[in-house]
Order: structure tokens, then C-alpha cells, then sequence
């Protein structure tokens, strides 16, 4: 969806004379995705540009690449993000967990707000989080976002923010593109306005609340990721959050799973129909990400609500369970459950969901879960993810783990 805003003030034609009080003179910056001809926005400086560094930059010990591991043998996976020790913020508690060459997924269990004046720029990704636990604010140049548990994220690569913490901790799942974010096309007519079909609408998407400009001088640290992971420290001398106001297209913004509807069918709904983010060029490169939200299932009399077998073999697929509900890994995974399913092999439900999952039919379940696709990616675990990592997971097909065994 292309929505447009104005936040605070901006003239009327881009690039013109304007004033953020008498004789101080705005300072225009594009903040802009796929060179000059992709979404972007304007922004308007109160009086100084975000070039103005006041001391050497130096990179940080700060080291959030993934870390490669020996070629393994071909197998599924499964991580237990909840099982990461909370530490940190959300820059310094991010890790790693499975990667390739546009596409980071990673999680961030952390307890600590960024600190006042410190602030966060992702130069390698746009990012996508989804809240599986906690709640706060995400502070950027452009406004503050409120998130709560079952948010989803957006935020474009090259925003300035920090995140205030509101709870105990917080668990993030982190997904990072090369390439921008944005709702799935196909729930979008030719204009970018969402279908009538479409499961969600443009005013239920959470928009930046516009804060008055910053114009203070101090010293102010920017911490940038760049290189893969590498993160380097600027200082300002004026704070960040300095705009009179913006106007365009790119901009973070939140949209809560509760407001994304999803679509019954009498019989089974493949994945695109419960589709929320698209990034890259589907189906070259990029991903999907699916919103697996509790629906009526199909009610066909001889409907199998359970998926089937798949081999999607251009996917690498990532599921994350934010609960147990979900019928085709019921008795295996943990709220925070990551599965990781390289595309070259194929996956299926677990004992014998699809017969169990009869009972389902026509009720209304409760599961949620958020996949993501990868399109011509191949996907590989950092080293940081062993740790979590559920040993026993490519042989649990064999085993009894719902009452009922495979056999
Ligand atoms: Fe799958």
C-alpha cells in the first residue's frame, strides 16, 4: 500500500526555498529506496544537515554478522528463539539465526531501552520485526509507533531510531531485506490501494505520531550497521530527530495481527491468500511473509484442514510459532519456536495431523504464525543459532509427538 503522508510542515513544491523560523533556512534531505525510482520521502531539517559529524567515527566491537558454520548435512531445523538469553538492547541483543544473500533472520531478546543518545541506522536492511513478546516505542526521525505482542514492524533501511522499552524485556523476531518491504502486490490493485478482497485495509495500518523537531545541540552517537554487520559510531552535534516535517511514502509504520482477516475457502487455503509482506522481485528474488492467523477452516465435508506434504523447491521457508496452536507441529514446538526448511528438501505435518485434523473442519482456530519464503535464496544457520537449536528435530517425524505416531 502506497499511503502518502505529511507529517509536521513541507512546502507545497519539493526542492524550494523554505523556512523552518524567519531567516533559518530547512534543509532537504530525500530518504529514498531502489535509487532515485522508489518510494521515498522528504525531510526537512531544522537547520542542519545529518552530514554535520563532529567527531571521527570509529567501528564498534559491536559484531552482529552471522557466523558462518562448516558445511553440514542437509537437514531441517528448529530454534527455540525464547531460549535466547536477554541481554542488551534491540541493536546489541540481536542475533543471527538463519541467513543468505539478500535475507537475515534473526531475534532480539533484550531488556534494556537505547539509551537517550544513542540512536540506530540498519544501512545493511529494511528491516521487519514481529513482537512475540513485550512493548514499547519505536522513536525515528519520523514520529513514534506504539507495539504490543502480535505487531508487526516495518522499518526502512537507513531510518534513524531508538527503541524505549516499556516491559520487563522484549522478544523480536528480526527479519532483514536487501530490498524493501512492502505489502504483498497481489492484495493491491493497479493504484497500490488494497483490494476489496484484500485481508487488510490502509486505516488499519499504525502510522508515525509526529513529535516537534529537536533542535538541540550535544553530542549525539549514531550507531550504523554496515558490511553485513559490522557497526560503526558517528557523533553529531545536534540531536537527530531534528525535522520540521516530511512528507512521501517511506516511512516505518506497525500493523497488529488482529487486524489482518483472513480468508476462508471450503477447502484448503494455500499460503499467498494469507500473505502480509513481499520484499524484493517476486518470484526472482526476496521473500513472502505469511500471516498464519486463526480462521474458519475449510468446510467441505471432506476437507483436510492440515496441510500437505510440500517441496516448494525455489523456497527456503522459515516458520515462527508465536503459539502451540498450529495443528502441523502440535507436541514439538514452544511459543518463539523458529523452523527452518531448506527448499531442497520436503516437509510435511507431524504424525498424523491431517487425519486429526479432520475434526477441524468448519471450526474456527486459534493458531498464529508467521512464514516466511524465500524466492531463489538459499537460506544457512549462523553459528550463534546451536545454541537453541533442538537436536532431535530432523528425526521427529519418526517419533510420537502428538498422541499419535507417524507409522
Ligand atoms: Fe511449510
Amino acid at each position: 500500500m502506497s499511503v502518502i503522508l505529511t507529517r509536521g510542515r513541507a512546502p507545497r513544491t519539493p526542492h524550494t526555498e523554505y523556512y523552518s523560523e524567519p531567516e533559518v533556512l530547512a534543509l532537504e534531505e530525500i530518504h529514498g529506496v531502489s535509487g532515485f525510482s522508489g518510494d521515498w520521502s522528504r525531510k526537512y531539517h531544522y537547520r542542519k544537515y545529518p552530514t554535520q559529524q563532529v567527531r571521527d567515527a570509529h567501528k564498534l566491537p559491536l559484531d552482529l554478522r552471522p557466523q558462518p558454520l562448516p558445511p553440514l548435512p542437509l537437514q531441517p531445523w528448529h530454534l527455540r528463539t525464547s531460549r535466547l538469553k536477554a541481554h542488551g538492547d534491540a541493536v546489541s541483543g540481536r542475533v543471527p539465526l538463519v541467513y543468505g544473500t539478500h535475507t537475515l533472520v534473526g531475534a532480539a531478546h533484550f531488556e534494556k531501552s537505547c539509551p537517550a543518545d544513542r540512536f540506530f541506522r540498519n544501512g545493511d536492511g529494511h528491516e521487519l520485526w514481529f513482537v512475540q513478546e513485550g512493548r514499547g516505542l519505536l522513536a525515528s526521525e519520523y514520529g513514534v509507533l506504539a507495539f504490543r505482542p502480535g505487531h508487526y514492524v516495518v522499518v526502512p533501511k537507513g531510518t534513524t531510531y531508538r527503541l524505549e522499552l516499556e516491559s520487563e524485556d522484549c522478544l523480536l523476531l528480526m527479519v532483514e531485506s536487501r530490498f524493501p518491504i512492502q505489502f504483498a502486490p497481489h492484495h493491491l490493485n493497479a493504484s497500490g490501494q488494497a483490494t476489496l478482497m484484500a485481508p487488510v485495509v490502509e486505516t488499519e495500518v499504525d502510522l508515525p505520531e509526529f513529535r516537534p523537531p529537536r533542535d538541540e545541540d550535544g553530542l549525539f552517537r549514531v550507531w550504523t550497521k554496515h558490511d553485513g554487520g559490522f557497526v560503526t559510531e558517528m557523533f553529531l552535534g545536534h540531536h537527530p530527530f531534528d525535522l520540521i516535517g516530511w512528507e512521501g511514502a517511506l516511512y516505518p509504520y506497525a500493523f497488529h495481527t488482529d487486524d489482518q482477516h483472513p480468508l476462508a475457502k471450503q477447502t484448503h487455503t494455500a499460503p499467498p491468500t494469507r500473505q502480509t509482506f513481499q520484499s524484493g522481485h517476486a518470484p526472482h528474488d526476496g521473500f513472502a511473509v505469511c500471516t498464519f492467523k486463526g480462521q474458519m477452516e475449510g468446510w467441505h465435508p471432506l476437507d483436510v484442514p492440515a496441510p500437505y506434504a510440500h517441496f516448494n523447491v525455489d523456497s527456503d521457508e522459515v516458520m515462527f510459532f508465536s503459539n502451540t496452536s498450529y495443528g502441523a507441529r502440535k507436541g514439538l514446538v514452544e511459543p518463539g519456536s523458529l523452523t527452518f526448511h531448506p527448499g531442497s528438501l520436503p516437509h510435511s505435518p507431524h504424525g498424523m495431523a491431517a487425519r486429526r485434523s479432520f475434526a477441524e473442519r468448519g471450526k474456527l482456530s486459534d493458531y498464529l504464525a508467521v512464514m516466511l519464503d524465500t524466492f531463489f535464496e538459499p537460506l544457512r544457520v549462523a553459528r550463534q543459532a546451536l545454541g537453541v537449536a533442538d537436536k532431535d528435530y530432523p528425526a521427529s517425524w519418526n517419533r510420537d509427538t502428538q498422541g499419535v505416531s507417524a507409522s
